[in-house]
């Protein structure tokens, strides 16, 4: 004794549109973003190396063209370019640890500079030794 199965018309057209429905969820769902825990990714512009002109030189004359001007002081000039960049053992372009200047600023060559007691801060050494090691170029 069978009784027929009948739906409501209304039921059926529930049914009717449900894969549709569950569907669209799938892909609403999939277009969300979780973030996976990440952070976005931010392009972070690395700092520019310093420069002769802009960082180098305004500190050399500040702290140290009071003696080392014009061949005075151990006969260093740190007034110009060319005059501070001439001796290969004060400065080594590319290579701050073989640089006698940043020796003498770090205070692992005695007397250390500035001769006058007081000493750079980390910003300054770093300033020099990352040009130094930039090539020690005229920029
Ligand atoms: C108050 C004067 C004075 C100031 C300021 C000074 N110096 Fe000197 N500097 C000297 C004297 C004096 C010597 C020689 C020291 C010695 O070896 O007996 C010297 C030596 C040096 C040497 C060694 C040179 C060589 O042939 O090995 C370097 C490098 C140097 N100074 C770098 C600097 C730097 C860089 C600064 C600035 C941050 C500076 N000095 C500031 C007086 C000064």
């Amino acid at each position: 004794m069978s009784k027929s199965f009948r739906l409501s018309p209304k039921y059926l057209a529930v049914i009717k549109v449900l894969p549709f429905v569950v569907i669209m969820s799938v892909l609403f769902i999939g277009c969300i973003d979780f973030g996976n825990g990440k952070k976005p990714l931010q392009p972070v512009a690395p700092a520019p190396a310093p420069t002769w002109s802009a960082d180098v030189s305004p500190l050399f004359n500040k702290r140290c063209t009071p003696c080392h001007i014009s061949q005075s002081q151990a006969g260093l000039n740190l007034s110009t370019y060319q005059s501070a960049t001439s001796n290969e053992r004060i400065i080594k372009p590319g290579s701050p640890d073989n640089s006698d200047l940043v020796k003498r600023i770090e205070g692992s060559i005695q007397p250390s500079m500035p001769y006058d007691g007081t000493s750079l801060s980390a910003e300054q050494i770093k300033l020099i030794r990352d040009w130094i090691a930039d090539g020690a170029q005229n920029n």
